[in-house]
């Protein structure tokens, strides 16, 4: 068969400045990533999620980036980041980051925000095949949820294990299932040093629920993103690829192998190989924006000072 290439792409949250924050430099970073994802002209595009800033309390920015995405001439297929939803759950919170921040627990996905991301972009979780690749997308930041879509997931997930067996296997996540090797412990979110380790991974039992999965779909790559610095890893033979995102970096001094320089994967299918390359952006920019970082609370978002009324 003729060689043929499809591109992953991360973490793009351009946001919105009808939002009570933003920063410029996103959208035109993803610009940037986009025209030369053009040049590539993939068969197909994998959208890891964080497509939006504050997708989870603006509907607006889901919208706007279904457009953005809907203009691409190939096709292209998304899974929700926590900006799209809300954040994997967690029963407690960890450390207290002031009153101006949401708690832990406050960020926990909710059905509600489940179904707005569905509602614009489609399925949460779906499994496609392109000449003899498989493709699937998981929705993680569900997993460990105990809410109603997770049993739903699970049913379908059990499904796929008795699809028929394609050369490649790709599954898609937001979250990575672990920050250093697969049979690590869950990391201990009152820890403050290892808070990050944990809003980085996914969180047993459902990780090696993961990996059962993973294993019996004869996957061979999983691409993940969340964590805005590209690494590889291997586990029981699958490359666990984390993507550079589109927009910022970040933890570029996590690992010693970690790159938070950023661009895009280019995934080239050439005979019974498939080949990564991390593509970095041509150019990147560093405009002004405006508000505040992390997580705020209801009471901190002032949209008065949008550069655009919505
Ligand atoms: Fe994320």
């Amino acid at each position: 068969m003729k060689p043929w290439t499809f591109v992953h792409v991360a973490d793009l949250q351009p946001g919105s400045p009808k939002s009570y924050r933003y920063n410029p430099s996103w959208i035109k970073n993803w610009e940037m990533a986009k025209q030369q994802i053009l040049k590539i002209m993939p068969d197909l595009l994998l959208v890891g999620g964080d497509i939006t800033r504050d997708g989870s309390i603006h509907k607006y920015e889901l919208e706007e980036m279904k457009a953005n995405l809907d203009s691409l001439p190939f096709p292209y297929y998304v899974i929700p980041g926590n900006m799209d939803t809300g954040n994997k759950h967690v029963r407690h919170s960890g450390h207290y980051r002031g009153e101006n921040q949401c708690s832990d627990i406050e960020l926990n996905v909710t059905s509600t925000q489940l179904q707005q991301f569905s509602n614009i972009f489609g399925e949460l979780w779906w499994s496609i095949e392109h000449k003899g690749v498989r493709f699937s997308g998981c929705p993680d930041v569900l997993i460990n949820s105990g809410l109603p879509e997770e049993n739903l997931f699970w049913t379908w997930a059990e499904e796929q294990i008795r699809q028929t067996l394609t050369e490649h296997h790709v599954w898609i996540t937001h979250y990575p299932l672990f920050i250093e090797s697969l049979n690590e412990g869950n990391w201990d979110i009152s820890t403050p040093k290892q808070y990050h380790d944990w809003y980085f991974s996914i969180d047993n039992p459902g990780r090696m629920r993961l990996m059962e999965l993973f294993k019996a779909t004869a996957t061979d790559i999983v691409v993940s993103g969340h964590v805005h610095c590209h690494k590889v890893s291997y586990a029981e033979k699958i490359r666990f690829e984390i993507a550079p995102a589109t927009s910022f970096g970040q933890w570029g001094d996590r690992w010693h192998d970690g790159n938070a320089e950023l661009g895009f994967l280019r995934y080239d299918v050439i005979g019974k190989e498939i080949k990564s390359t991390f593509i970095p952006l041509e150019k990147t920019y560093a405009l002004e924006g405006y508000g505040p970082g992390g997580h705020p609370a209801p009471h901190v978002r002032d949209y008065s000072i949008a550069w655009e009324k919505s």
